[in-house]
């Protein structure tokens, strides 16, 4: 078989060793991928808004399926417009898409099925909104409808900095503002909670805590995500039955009220308030850096998965684990979320000795004359499995000091809750 994976971050790299190591697996491709697929992939450029000319491509290199990373090309329907042209793809269509590409289409989801989520009021006007946190309790959560590349969600202290978030939101900043979503402040621990699902069954996908903070503790600018462990420390059983109960099936079945369906991976973000779950937001995608330490702890083969979903099959398929717990470090370019600099060598990659059980993943890479350089914010990600995860942080830490990237910058502390 050959496989298509589309996007070039850490969690298509992690897709992408997972592919290789399958037996039925004759050549992968990534669209467009980044320097770490780039050795055991073929790289193919794209732009991914260009659905003809990658339609145009698949065929020329005979690709049997194709597997969807990241959320945009989901939300733009490119799942409908694989399956009209008759190519095998895994991934949510268009409408169900709308899970992430809507906080709002999801709010109204939660308050159809009685999903348990922050009390919310949406508003479609400057002046409404204004006088709505003028009577409220401050902090509140000012949300962007929209896919806002993570940026779109202000936790607001002041009724100063609500006004802020209304305007910037309304003036554009995330694209065309119809509507804004206010939401009560839910105060717990985050857990990022997966299922995967062909259409008519799904099961449990692990689960993980993302540190989406720049700074240790959990401090400073939210960013894509600075290293993550999995399962969650939070994970039980009597939880487990909460989610799947209250939250995932209830969605799955509001999806088939509209006549459609889920295939994919769901990701729920979830806070966890003393031991009842309340849904934050969906993704309908794996989380990165989640996938990087989820994919490692899977020991059914990732392949015969994705193929039993995409011919309503999962049913059919035990998902195997390790017992390992494994944990992710995420080596960024200086000074992101803000400005960094990208183009910059990364030497001594060679100079890295894994051992078995520990990858390096690569999210914003590129290659240039046979060398790697930077590509993006965040660049590395080191990742580990073993029983002992506090050992497997300092192992991460030792790696990433042998690098010695000296435009590099990363958290010492992932995972810190589970050692207090
Ligand atoms: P989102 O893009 O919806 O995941 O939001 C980004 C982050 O904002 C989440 O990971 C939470 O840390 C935080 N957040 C969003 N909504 C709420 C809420 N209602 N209460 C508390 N924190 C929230
Ligand atoms: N780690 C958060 C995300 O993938 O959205």
């Amino acid at each position: 078989m050959n496989v298509g994976i589309i996007g070039s971050g850490g969690r298509e790299h992690a897709i992408c060793n997972s592919l290789k190591i399958s037996r039925r697996i004759k050549e992968i491709y990534c669209f467009p991928g980044n320097a770490g697929t780039s050795f055991i992939a073929k790289n193919i450029e794209i732009d991914l808004t260009n659905f003809e000319k990658l339609k145009k491509l698949i065929k020329q290199f005979n690709i049997d399926l194709i597997i969807i990373g990241p959320e945009k090309p989901l939300v733009d329907g490119l799942v409908d417009f694989l399956k009209k042209n008759e190519i095998k793809v895994f991934g949510p269509n268009k409408i169900a898409s709308q899970l992430e590409g809507s906080k709002i289409f999801t709010k109204n989801l939660c308050k159809k099925y009685n999903i348990p989520t922050a009390n919310f009021g949406v508003f479609n006007n400057i002046k409404e909104s204004l006088s709505f946190l003028d009577k409220c309790i401050f902090p509140i959560v000012v949300k962007a409808d929209g896919l806002a590349a993570g940026k779109g969600v202000y936790i607001c202290e002041s009724l100063e900095h609500s006004i802020n978030a209304v305007n910037e939101i309304f003036n554009g900043k995330f694209g065309e503002a119809k509507n804004i979503l206010i939401e009560e402040f839910l105060k717990g621990e985050e857990m990022s909670f997966f299922i995967i699902s062909d259409g008519e069954n799904y099961k449990k996908f692990g689960s993980a805590q993302d540190h989406k903070r720049v700074l240790e503790g959990d401090r400073g600018k939210n960013t894509g995500g600075m290293g993550a462990y999995s399962p969650s420390r939070l994970e039980n059983e009597d939880l487990n039955k909460k989610i799947l109960e209250k939250i995932i099936e209830p969605t799955l079945k509001g999806l088939k009220e509209l006549n459609t369906e889920f295939v994919g991976f769901l990701y729920a973000g979830l806070m966890i308030i003393k031991n009842e779950p309340f849904l934050i937001e969906y993704n309908v995608r794996m989380g990165d850096p989640e996938c990087q330490t989820i994919l490692p702890r899977l020991k059914t083969d990732f392949f015969e998965v994705i193929e039993a979903c995409t011919s309503k099959n999962l049913r059919e398929i035990k998902l195997e684990w390790f017992e390992e717990k494994s944990i992710c470090i995420v080596l960024c370019s200086k000074g992101y979320p803000d400005k960094y600099q990208n183009n910059i060598e990364i030497k001594n990659l060679e100079k890295i000795k894994l051992e078995n059980n520990s990858f390096v993943y690569h999210a914003g890479t590129k290659i240039k004359d046979s060398n790697v350089y930077s590509n993006g914010g965040r660049v590395l990600n080191f990742v580990t499995k073993s029983k002992n995860l506090k050992e497997s942080r300092n192992d991460l830490i030792n790696l990433i000091n042998d690098l010695n990237w000296e435009n590099g910058y990363f958290r010492k502390d992932i995972g810190f809750k589970l050692f207090e």
